[in-house]
C-alpha cells in the first residue's frame, strides 16, 4: 500500500514517525506518538484535532524551536530545498545558521497571537527589515520601500504610516496581517499558521483567513493550516490530517474527508460544526474530554471516547493508517480487515448516543 497522498507531486516537507516528548515533573508527555505528514508545494494542508491532540508540537518540530523539556525521540522532519538537497531538521542544531536559514527563508511561520511574534520596542519596519535582511538582501529595492508594498499587499491601509508604528499601535486584524507581511516579505516557500486566527473577532477571522489564502494562492506558497476548527479547514484546505492524541488518526482530500469521513473521532468533529442553517439546535460536542498525554488509553487511544466501538479489539490493540478508499486513510477496525480475524470482536457492543 503507497501511504504517499500524492505520489506524483514533489514534496517538500516529509515528517516521518515522528515521536516527541516532554519531561514535566517526573512524568513523560507522549505529545506526538508516530506522526507522518507530507507537504507539497503549492498544497494546503490542514491538521485537525482538539486542543491538546499534539498540532502545535509538531508544528514546533517543523521549525526546530521545541521547548527545552521537550524531545523529539525518533522520526525525521525532512526538508527539500530549492537546489533538490533534502535536510533532515530533527538533525540540525535549532541555533545553527542553517537552521536560522530555513526557519523563516523557507519555512515561515504565523502564530495565533502576533505579539508573540513582534517585540513591543521595535518599530514595525525595524522587525520586518531584521528578517529581510537575514534571508533576503534585497538587490533593486529598498528595504524600506518593500515592507510598504508587503504591508500594502496584506491589505494594511496606509502602508506608509503603519511601517513606523509600533505593534501596540495597530489594531488586533491589522498585527495579524503586518505578522503575516513579516512572514511573506523572507520569500517562504511553505508557511505554517497555527490557529492563526483564534483570538480574532469572526468577521476579521474570515478576512484574516481570505487573506492567507490569496496570499498562498499567489504566491505558489505551501499552506500548513493548524487548527481545531474543521469549518476553517473546509474553506482553506486541500488535504487534512486528522490527529488525536498524537497520531495520525485520518487523512485524505478534504471533499473525501467530509463527504465520507471514516473515523469516529472526524466524525465527531464534523458533527460539531456550527451549521448556520439550523441555530436552534444545540451543537453536538464529543463525549469526554482529550485524555492526559502522559496516560495514553491502550490500543485505539480514541475508545474511551468512541460511540462506535466494536469491542476488545479497539482497547487491546492500536489501530494504523489503512487506505479506505484512494487517498483517504483511516486508522480504526471499524475499517480494517483485521477486524475479521480478531477474535471475540463482535458487533455487539456498539455504544450509541443519543443524538
Ligand atoms: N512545554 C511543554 N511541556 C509539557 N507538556 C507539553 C508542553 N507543550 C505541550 N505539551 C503537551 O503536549 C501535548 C500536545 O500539545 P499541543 O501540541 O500544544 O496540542 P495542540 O496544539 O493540538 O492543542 C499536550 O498534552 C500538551 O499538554
Ligand atoms: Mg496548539
Amino acid at each position: 500500500m503507497n501511504s504517499d497522498s500524492s505520489p506524483n507531486r514533489e514534496w517538500l516537507i516529509d515528517i516521518k514517525d515522528l515521536h516527541v516528548t516532554f519531561s514535566q515533573d517526573d512524568k513523560t508527555v507522549n505529545a506526538v506518538n508516530g506522526v507522518d505528514i507530507r507537504v507539497h508545494k503549492g498544497e494546503a494542508v490542514g491538521i485537525v484535532g482538539e486542543s491538546g491532540c499534539g498540532k502545535t508540537v509538531t508544528s514546533y518540530s517543523l521549525l526546530n524551536i521545541l521547548p527545552l523539556n521537550g524531545r523529539i525521540v525518533s522520526g525525521e522532519v525532512r526538508y527539500r530545498g530549492g537546489n533538490g538537497s533534502i535536510i533532515d531538521i530533527t538533525k540540525l542544531n535549532p541555533r545553527s545558521r542553517e537552521m536560522r536559514k530555513l526557519r523563516g527563508g523557507e519555512i515561515a511561520m504565523i502564530f495565533q497571537e502576533p505579539m508573540a511574534s513582534f517585540s513591543p520596542v521595535h518599530t514595525i519596519k525595524d522587525q520586518i527589515a531584521e528578517g529581510i535582511l537575514l534571508h533576503q538582501p534585497p538587490k533593486d529595492k529598498k528595504v524600506r520601500e518593500k515592507i510598504i508594498e508587503y504591508l500594502g499587499m496584506v491589505g494594511i491601509s496606509n502602508p506608509e504610516r503603519a511601517i513606523d508604528a509600533y505593534p501596540f499601535q495597530l489594531s488586533g486584524g491589522m498585527r495579524q496581517r503586518a505578522m503575516i507581511a513579516m512572514a511573506l516579505a523572507c520569500n517562504p516557500k511553505v508557511l505554517v499558521a497555527d490557529e492563526p486566527t483564534t483570538a480574532l473577532d469572526v468577521t476579521i477571522q474570515a478576512q484574516v483567513l481570505m487573506l492567507i489564502k490569496e496570499m498562498q494562492q499567489e504566491l505558489g506558497l505551501a499552506l500548513v493550516l493548524i487548527t481545531h476548527d474543521l469549518g476553517i479547514i473546509a474553506h482553506m484546505a486541500d488535504f487534512v490530517y486528522v490527529m488525536y492524541l498524537g497520531r495520525v488518526v485520518e487523512k485524505g482530500p478534504v471533499a473525501t474527508i467530509f463527504d465520507s469521513p471514516k473515523h469516529p473521532y472526524t466524525r465527531d468533529l464534523i458533527r460539531s460544526i456550527p451549521k448556520l442553517d439550523r441555530p436552534e439546535k444545540r451543537l453536538a460536542t464529543i463525549q469526554g474530554n482529550v485524555p492526559d498525554a502522559s496516560r495514553l488509553p491502550s490500543g485505539c487511544a480514541f475508545h474511551p471516547r468512541c460511540r462506535e466501538i466494536i469491542g476488545e479489539i479497539c482497547r487491546q490493540t492500536e489501530p494504523v493508517l489503512e487506505e479506505v478508499e484512494a487517498d483517504h486513510f483511516a486508522a480504526c477496525f471499524l475499517h480494517s480487515p483485521k477486524r475479521e480475524i480478531e477474535p471475540g470482536t463482535g458487533e455487539s457492543e456498539i455504544v450509541q448516543q443519543p443524538q
